[in-house]
């Protein structure tokens, strides 16, 4: 399979998208040092300073039906928990769906984006963004509070080439786990590594904030959530606030 490495690009989920479209294969990676317009959930940016982070995206052509597209947001989510742990001490965890905490601060964020024809998935692009080697004064005002890095939380620099190995390990494994066995091996990781499960959560509704306690994850990824009323309910949406 082909790695793409890139000095700039706006972002590279861009780019692998681009690629797809050009007939890149499944395992497609593209990388990036820096993105000038790198993306994070709902609209929002995704900073990405140059040689400081692993900003990359990879192609994956699942053969799955569309509805099951956010347990391979899972997948990767416990592809890069464990390789953080195997890498360092620190005891990174993962909030549903899509992100990576340690100590309560995001270090790393993965945004999949895919396309479909009549429910049946044609490529997926996984976007992943770990903040490897950002110091405190790198992070720009409105996150500060809310983001860390890998060497914040280590104390020494991490070896990106290294992590970058580690992580693709881990995903091959788990993504070959999955095509043979299916999303139960990958629920019960995930389960393991989690942070979500016992908090509050809450989302907007079209009859206003909802609250829930997350219980945990059904089979298809989603959240399955205990409101107040006892009732439970089911949250697909990453519109999710903890
Ligand atoms: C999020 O937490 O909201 C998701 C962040 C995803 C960031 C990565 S960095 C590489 C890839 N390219 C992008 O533009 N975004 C993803």
């Amino acid at each position: 399979r082909s790695i793409l490495y890139y000095d700039e690009v706006e972002s590279t989920n861009t780019v692998a998208h681009s690629l797809v479209l050009e007939g890149a294969a499944e395992g497609t990676l593209v990388i990036a040092e820096h993105q000038t317009s790198g993306r994070g959930r709902m609209g929002r940016k995704w900073y990405s300073p140059k040689g400081k982070g692993l900003w990359m995206s990879l192609v994956l052509k699942p053969r799955i039906p569309l509805q099951l597209a956010p347990q391979l947001t899972l997948l990767v989510a416990v592809a890069l928990c464990r390789s953080i742990r195997k890498l360092t001490a620190i005891d990174a965890g993962i909030k549903w769906p899509n992100d990576l905490l340690v100590d309560g601060k995001k270090i790393s964020g993965i945004l999949l984006e895919s396309s479909a024809d009549e429910e049946k998935l044609q490529h997926v692009i996984a976007g992943v963004g770990i903040s490897v080697n950002l110091d405190p004064d790198d992070f720009p005002e409105e996150i500060k509070d809310v983001a860390t890095s890998l060497s914040i939380q280590a104390g020494s620099k991490i070896d990106r080439a290294e992590l970058l190995c580690q992580f693709l390990l881990e995903l091959e494994g788990l993504y070959e786990l999955y095509q043979e066995q299916g999303f139960a091996p990958i629920k019960m990781l995930w389960e393991a590594l989690n942070v979500s499960i016992g908090c509050t959560v809450r989302q907007q509704s079209n009859k206003g904030l909802i609250e829930g306690i997350a219980e945990g994850i059904d089979d298809h990824g989603a959240l399955v959530v205990r409101l107040a009323d006892g009732t439970l309910t089911k949250w697909y949406s990453s519109n999710v606030e903890f």
